[in-house]
C-alpha cells in the first residue's frame, strides 16, 4: 500500500514547555480506511483536523473501537526513540480480533508511525520525563444501525506531547480497592484495549477521586477476592523479597510495561511470580510486616509506587521507597533504557531515523 503525505499550509507553534497530558496535538496525523472486500486503503499522513463521522457510524452506537498508547522520547543529542512499538501494534491486532475488527499490517503501520514521527520531530519534547504520547486507534465508521460487526473502519495515529507524570521525582499514589463495581469477567473484554472497558471503569474511578484516591485497584469480577489491575496500570506486590503480579487469565490488560518489568526482574535476579494473589493475602502479609512494596506498571507513569492501599476499613501504608527499593531501581532502569541514557540489553528500543 502507498503512503501519501499531504503537507499542512501552516504549522502550529510548539509550546516551550509541556506540563499537561493529552491536551495538545501536533500538526499531522496518520489515517487509513478499511472497506470489506477491499481491505485497508487510502493510507495518508494529513494535517491534524476534526474528522466528519456519519451520525449512524457504528462506533457511536455500539462502541466498536480499540486503541493503543505508547511514547517517543528525545534525548539530549536529538535522537528519538520508541519503546517496543511493535508490541503495541501486535496488541492492537489482538484487541481487533476480540471485537471483530480487521487487523492492521504491523510492518506497514510501523513504517507509517516512523514517517509521522520524523515529520513531527520538533514536537517530541526533550526535557526530563517528557515524551511524545502516541495514540493509535481504530473505530467502526460504517453508517449502519443494525447490531453486527461493521464493514468499514478507520485507523488513526495521533500525537500529543506530554509533560512529566510526576512533578518532583517518584511520588507514591494512594489507591482504593474497589469492592462494589467490577471491570471485567473471564470471557469478557478485559484483556483487549477496547473503548467499552474504559467506559465501564469511569464511575468507580470518579468515586475514588471524590474520596481522595488517584485510582482503584480492581478485584476479580466473580468472587471479588483476587487482585486484578489498577485503572491504567498493571500491579505488582513485593512480599517477603518476592515480586508477585496477577497472571494473564483474560481479564486484565497484558501490559507492555508489565512484561518488560518481569523480564527486567529476572535479569536483576529478583524473584518474580505470576499468580492469583488474593486481597486477604495482601492484608495478611501487611499485618505480618512482609508487604514491602506495591507498584503499578504502565506506559503513562512507567513505575508508580503505591503509598497507601485501602481495602474496606483496612489502611495499608508503605513509605519505604528508598533509592535501593525495587520500584526505584526499575523506574531508573526502564526510563534510562527508554531515553537512551543507559544501554538496552533487551533490544526494546527502535530509533527513529
Ligand atoms: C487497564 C490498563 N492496564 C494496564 C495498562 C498498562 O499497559 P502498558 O504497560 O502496555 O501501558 C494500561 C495502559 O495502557 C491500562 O489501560
Amino acid at each position: 500500500m502507498q503512503l501519501t503525505i499531504e503537507k499542512a499550509a501552516v504549522l502550529k507553534e510548539v509550546p516551550m514547555e509541556v506540563k499537561s497530558f493529552g491536551k495538545i496535538f501536533t500538526d499531522y496525523m496518520f489515517v487509513m480506511d478499511y472497506t470489506e472486500g477491499e481491505g485497508w486503503h487510502d493510507a495518508k499522513i494529513t494535517p491534524y483536523s476534526a474528522v466528519p463521522f456519519d451520525p449512524a457510524a457504528c462506533v457511536l452506537h455500539y462502541g466498536q473501537g480499540i486503541f493503543e498508547g505508547l511514547k517517543a522520547y528525545k534525548n539530549s543529542d536529538g535522537t528519538i526513540r520508541l519503546f517496543r512499538p511493535r508490541a503495541n501494534f501486535e496488541r492492537l491486532n489482538r484487541s481487533a480480533k476480540r471485537v471483530c475488527m480487521p487487523e492492521v499490517d504491523v510492518d506497514f503501520v510501523m513504517k507509517a508511525l516512523i514517517e509521522l514521527i520524523k515529520l513531527e520531530a520538533r514536537w517530541v519534547p526533550s526535557a526530563p520525563d517528557t515524551s511524545l504520547y502516541i495514540r493509535p486507534f481504530m473505530v467502526a465508521s460504517e453508517a449502519y444501525l443494525g447490531v453486527r460487526a461493521a464493514q468499514q473502519y478507520k485507523f488513526f495515529i495521533i500525537l500529543s506531547p506530554s509533560g512529566p507524570y510526576y512533578a518532583k521525582g517518584l511520588e507514591p499514589v494512594d489507591i482504593i480497592v474497589e469492592d462494589y463495581y467490577v471491570r471485567a469477567v473471564r470471557g469478557g473484554l478485559g484483556e483487549a484495549k477496547t473503548l467499552a472497558n474504559y467506559a465501564a471503569s469511569l464511575q468507580a474511578g470518579e468515586e475514588a477521586k471524590l474520596k481522595g484516591y488517584s485510582q482503584v485497584l480492581w478485584l476479580d469480577g466473580v468472587e471479588k477476592k483476587y487482585i486484578e489491575e489498577v485503572g491504567t496500570m498493571n500491579i505488582m506486590f513485593k512480599i517477603d523479597g518476592k515480586v508477585i503480579t496477577p497472571p494473564l487469565t483474560g481479564t486484565i490488560l497484558p501490559g507492555i510495561t508489565r512484561d518488560s518489568v518481569i523480564q527486567m526482574l529476572k535479569h536483576m535476579n529478583i524473584p518474580v511470580e505470576e499468580y492469583r494473589l488474593s486481597i486477604d493475602e495482601v492484608v495478611k502479609s501487611y499485618e505480618a510486616g512482609k508487604l514491602e512494596e506495591i507498584f503499578g506498571t504502565g506506559t503513562a507513569a512507567v513505575i508508580s509506587p503505591v503509598g497507601k492501599l485501602v481495602y474496606q476499613d483496612k489502611e495499608m501504608t508503605i513509605d519505604h521507597y528508598a533509592e535501593d527499593s525495587v520500584s526505584m531501581r526499575l523506574y531508573k532502569e526502564l526510563t534510562g533504557i527508554q531515553t537512551g541514557k543507559i544501554a538496552d540489553p533487551f533490544g526494546w528500543v527502535t530509533i527513529v531515523e
